[in-house]
């Protein structure tokens, strides 16, 4: 009875499936992008398509007979793998594997391999279904592309001065590279997994600023912001912080990338610069008041009463008889120039036309009397839009006053140049002379380049003090035919901060 059911059940099949089969076998023997073949049980091949003569290189006439560990590397051999895909896929059902097979000329290419088991009705192993792809370009571009990955990723990882580590969409950590180690001073083991709000101080996760710096990221692609951060032991230090987005082709949300960078030390310098600025700022401003209050007291005072003095004297020497009177004229003389000498000194402290007119008549009085007294020829030009306020007005006399000084005292020269411009918001000077050259004068042992003031002359270092306090800038070189050239900027309304 057993035996006529299976009669009954099987004959059937043969009157369906024969065009069917005979239509797939055509099907199968065309296709050319995948080698489609079969083995026997013991993995003989037995049938062969164009596709796998394409791949391989064997014609079917070659090739049906043969075990088909030939397509295999020796080490695969070694290891029995032909075999032993038969047995698993024999076992399992079905056998995928990726790996180097071997052409018919001895080539290598990277296969993607599908054995199939093959079962009669019995139950009985009847060989098996061999799919084989050449996958060797989509191999060699994940190669390359996991190659490039993975450099960049020992770039990143590698990177000291920025932290560099990447967030998931909720804002824990997934991704530590060594500088931020370097800077947070958690490890990787330590940090991956953990929420990124660990750095912010209690202030800002009082405010929920890692939330909302991530809710900004995410609406406009990007945050950037500068605040104090936490290390690991629990000091701050002042960072500078850029979020980005990530997202993947659909728009989807990946995470964060977020790179931090120490600006602690960059700060402190900042800072101390700022205050040292501020502390030269007030000094000067004490001295130039002090300078002042002395020239003014020299003047209405010692001038005003040696004058009164002098004419006393010229009234007595009216009524003397001759010789006493030439004894006092002598006396008034000396008086006179003693006038004379207190006046150049209330100058050089404050030039009144400082106060009473305008820089330019304040230089030109400079120049006419002490570089006329020391005969060189002196050009004054000026183009001002504005007179510059008091203080960038002192500030500029002052510095072309030392510059003057200079050329007097170092530059052996015949012709001094001052052209006052207005440029920018401020007053640019320039002080030239045809002299020697600071390159002649300059101590260069110390390897000091030109425009930077050896550090053992006052005045250089003075010169720029006072420019760079009052918010401007100051430099000293060769002059095109020679000689020096100070030239200088200072903003309209110094004295600000910078
Ligand atoms: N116009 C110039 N021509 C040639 N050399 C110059 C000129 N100006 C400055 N120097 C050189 O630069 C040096 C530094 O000048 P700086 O004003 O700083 O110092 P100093 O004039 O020597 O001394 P201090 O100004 O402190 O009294 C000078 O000693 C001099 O060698
Ligand atoms: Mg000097």
């Amino acid at each position: 009875m057993v035996h006529s059911d299976a009669m009954a059940d099987h004959p059937a099949e043969p009157d369906v499936e024969p065009p069917a089969e005979d239509a797939y076998r055509l099907l199968v023997e065309s296709v050319v992008d995948y080698a489609i073949f079969m083995l026997d049980p013991t993995g003989r091949v037995i049938s062969w398509n164009a596709g796998a003569e394409r791949i391989k290189g064997y014609s079917a006439q070659e090739i049906i007979g043969r075990h088909f560990s030939l397509f295999y590397p020796p080490d695969d051999l070694a290891a029995r793998k032909p075999w032993h895909e038969l047995e698993v896929a024999a076992e399992v059902g079905r056998f995928e594997d990726e790996g180097w097979r071997l052409r018919k000329d001895g080539s290598r290419f990277w296969a993607n391999v599908v054995i199939t088991p093959l079962f009669e009705k019995s139950g009985r192993l009847r060989g098996f279904a061999k799919v084989t792809r050449d996958v060797t370009e989509r191999m060699r571009a994940d190669e390359a592309l996991r190659a490039s990955e993975e450099r960049f990723r020992l770039l990143v990882q590698g990177v000291l001065d920025y932290a560099i580590f990447m967030l998931d969409p909720t804002g824990r950590v997934i991704s530590w590279n060594a500088g931020a180690e370097r800077i947070k001073g958690y490890s990787a083991q330590e940090i991956v997994g953990e929420h990124f709000s660990l750095f912010y101080p209690p202030e800002d996760l009082v405010a929920r600023k890692p939330w909302r710096e991530l809710e900004v990221a995410v609406d406009v692609g990007r945050f950037e912001d500068e605040g104090w951060r936490l290390r690991k032991d629990g000091t701050r230090f002042w960072a500078n912080v850029v979020i980005t987005a990530l997202t993947d082709e659909s728009g989807r949300l990946r995470g964060f990338a977020k790179v931090t960078r120490d600006m602690t030390e960059r700060r402190r310098v900042e800072r101390t610069l700022t205050e040292q600025r501020k502390l030269v700022g007030h000094l000067v401003e004490a001295q130039e008041l002090e300078r002042r209050r002395i020239a003014w007291d020299v003047h209405d005072d010692s001038i005003q009463s040696m004058v009164a003095v002098g004419m006393r004297l010229q009234l007595l020497a009216n009524r003397l008889p001759e010789p006493e009177a030439a004894g006092v004229r002598k006396l008034d003389e000396a008086v006179r120039s003693s006038i004379g000498r207190l006046r150049d000194l209330v100058f050089r402290l404050r030039p009144p036309e400082l106060d009473r007119h305008s820089l330019a008549q304040a230089l030109d009085h400079y120049l006419t009397d002490v570089a006329g007294s020391w005969g060189v020829t002196y050009r004054l030009r000026h183009a001002l839009d504005d007179e510059p306020s008091a203080e960038s007005a002192i500030t500029i006399f002052r510095i072309c006053q030392e510059a003057l000084v200079n050329i007097r005292k170092h530059a052996r020269a015949s012709a001094v140049e001052v052209s006052l411009t207005s440029v920018d918001g401020g007053t640019l000077v320039e002080v030239a002379d045809n002299g020697v050259g600071v390159g002649a004068g300059v101590d260069t042992a110390a390897g000091a380049p030109a425009d930077r003031p050896a550090f053992d002359h006052f005045g250089m270092i003075e010169m720029r003090e006072r420019a760079e306090t009052a918010g401007g800038w100051w430099s000293m070189g060769e002059g095109e035919g020679g000689g020096t050239v100070v030239r200088f900027w200072i903003p309209d309304s110094s004295g600000g901060e910078p």
